[in-house]
């Protein structure tokens, strides 16, 4: 059965991110240090749709240079995710967090978060290593309007995220986006295998502050 889902998935090219949020299917299930890539061709001769061969999906284990950010991969589900900011009613909220690789050295994220059960606040990015150092960059766009990049250092399995000069920019319009002027973050798994991010904020009026802090739980996504 798996195998028909999966067969029919490649032949009308769905992509692995709808198959996930549809529930899944087992041959596309992403978290470990092995990990499907997108559909590729073997031809060389560029493999860009159309292409017959494209959706060939093979397995790739995770590039040396982001193997010591292996921890971060998966699918995470948020189990307590809160929100404050000063002048600011505080608030809880829920999100998914995926994780992935394609056998390149950096890791692909991205984080859809719902308020008061409507989609709310989703961002997408990369996690790169400078290789043969424990120096991260994360590179994130938002989709009120917002990029930022900041950089840190792995210690075990926890990064703080520094804001580099400038590290966000935004767009012309849209009050949210033109309010945040630099962004910090942590990410740390502890022992129990609770991923923790702790967003803090800066704006034109408040001094960096803590305005977002959530708990993950990695989705078991190797039974679906
Ligand atoms: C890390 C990315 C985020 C940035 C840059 C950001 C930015 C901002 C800014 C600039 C404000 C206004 C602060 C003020 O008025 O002083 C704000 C408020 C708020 N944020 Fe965020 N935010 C982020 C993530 C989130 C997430 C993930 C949620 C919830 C799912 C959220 C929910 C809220 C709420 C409820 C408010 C207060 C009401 C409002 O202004 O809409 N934010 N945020």
């Amino acid at each position: 059965m798996f195998r028909t889902i999966c067969t029919f998935a490649r032949f009308v090219r769905i992509p692995t991110s709808t198959l996930l949020r549809q529930g899944g299917v087992k041959c596309w299930s992403i978290g470990g240090a092995s990990s499907f890539t997108r559909g590729f061709c073997d031809k060389n001769h560029g493999g860009i749709p159309p292409c017959k061969n494209q959706g060939q999906a093979k397995m790739v284990e995770v590039h040396e240079g982001v193997r010591p950010l292996t921890w971060l991969l998966g699918q995470w589900e948020s189990i307590e995710a809160k929100g404050s900011y000063p002048n600011t009613n505080s608030f809880n909220y829920t999100e998914t967090l995926k994780v992935t690789h394609l056998g390149q050295p950096v890791l692909n994220f991205y984080s859809e978060t719902w308020l008061e059960g409507l989609p709310f606040h989703d961002e997408t990015g990369f996690i790169k290593m400078k290789q043969g150092t424990s120096r991260v960059a994360y590179i994130c766009a938002q989709n009120i309007g917002l990029v930022e990049i900041e950089e840190g250092e792995l210690d075990g399995t926890s990064i703080e995220f520094i804001p580099e000069e400038p590290s966000v920019l935004r767009t012309s319009f849209g009050t949210k986006a033109l309010g945040a002027t630099a962004l910090k973050r942590t990410f740390r798994l502890d022992s129990e295998g609770i991923l923790e991010q702790i967003v803090y904020m800066s704006t034109f009026k408040v001094p960096m502050t803590k305005h977002l802090h959530v708990k993950y739980k990695k989705r078991d996504t190797a039974n679906l």
